[in-house]
């Protein structure tokens, strides 16, 4: 049964959905921000060889957000590579503190970094890193091989990742059978399979004419859309437009 209402009741209800409330003007304050993905304290990283010393990052502090997809550019030798493989737990910083997903690395021993690698990231090489003598399938379920096989069989994870980078087609392929788009898309579907939170992509369209860049970079950004937090290396301004941020690197410092 309707109850009964007093003029001026329904004013006092419709006020509370109107955008201009004060109480909806403040719901961006009272969400908390973001948490940090990637969180980099004061990294340094020198390599040394026996003959030369390179300072290869210089102080960089930087922060990446969960969902944030981040662009990294700058001039050859300038240290994006090394800032990503940093990132990835594949190169230990010379000095500073790395933080994945809340997660301190820096005590970590090579076993326990290799498992959080394992259960978080996802790494694109630039130059792809497939195994020749193995099949796209197989290919794609290495990674799966380090976690503990429980529930679906690891075939059908791949068959999956394969199928959303749309290369189901091809699966009994061996790399070399493979155009460079379709390499790239097998190396974007094993760093997938394990759904990891972040991926690290090496210039993953360096190699690539812009029509195969542009469905890489649609691929990464359905990624992105679907919760991954992503960081490219790029050296194309227009793929560096397409996501949240651009971070600029200069001999090992962060300019931008
Ligand atoms: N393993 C290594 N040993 C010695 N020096 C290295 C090593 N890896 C990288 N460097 C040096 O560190 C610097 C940064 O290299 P890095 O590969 O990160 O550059 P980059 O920005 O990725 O370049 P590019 O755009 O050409 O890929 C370079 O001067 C390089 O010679
Ligand atoms: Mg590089």
């Amino acid at each position: 049964m309707k109850e009964e209402r007093e003029e001026g009741d329904e004013w006092e209800e419709d006020i509370n959905t109107l955008p201009c409330n004060p109480y909806f003007l403040l719901v961006p304050f009272l969400l908390p921000p973001p948490k940090n993905m990637i969180h980099l304290q004061n990294i340094e990283k020198v390599y040394r060889t026996s003959t030369i010393e390179t300072l290869a990052l210089n102080n960089i502090n930087l922060n990446i957000r969960k969902g944030e997809f981040v662009s990294i550019m700058g001039p050859s030798g300038c240290g994006k590579s090394t800032l990503l493989n940093v990132m990835g737990l594949l190169d230990e910083p010379s000095k500073g503190t790395v933080e994945i997903d809340g997660q301190a690395v820096t005590q970590y021993r090579d076993k326990e970094l290799a498992k959080l690698r394992n259960q978080k990231i996802g790494f694109i090489f630039q130059s792809f890193h497939l195994i020749n003598d193995l099949s796209v399938l197989d290919n794609v379920e290495i990674p799966l091989l380090y976690r503990s096989a429980n529930g679906r069989p690891r075939q059908d994870y791949a068959k999956d990742a394969l199928t959303k980078v749309g290369l189901s087609n091809r699966m009994k392929h061996f790399p070399k059978q493979l155009s460079g788009g379709q390499k790239q898309r097998v190396a974007i579907a094993r760093a997938i399979v394990g759904n990891p939170d972040i991926i690290l992509a090496d210039e993953p369209t360096g190699n690539l004419d812009s029509a195969m860049g542009n469905e890489i970079m649609a691929i990464l950004q359905q990624l992105n859309n679907d919760g991954a937090t992503i960081v490219m290396v790029t050296h194309d301004e227009q793929m560096a437009k397409r996501t949240h941020r651009l971070v600029r690197l200069f001999d090992g410092t962060q300019v931008l």
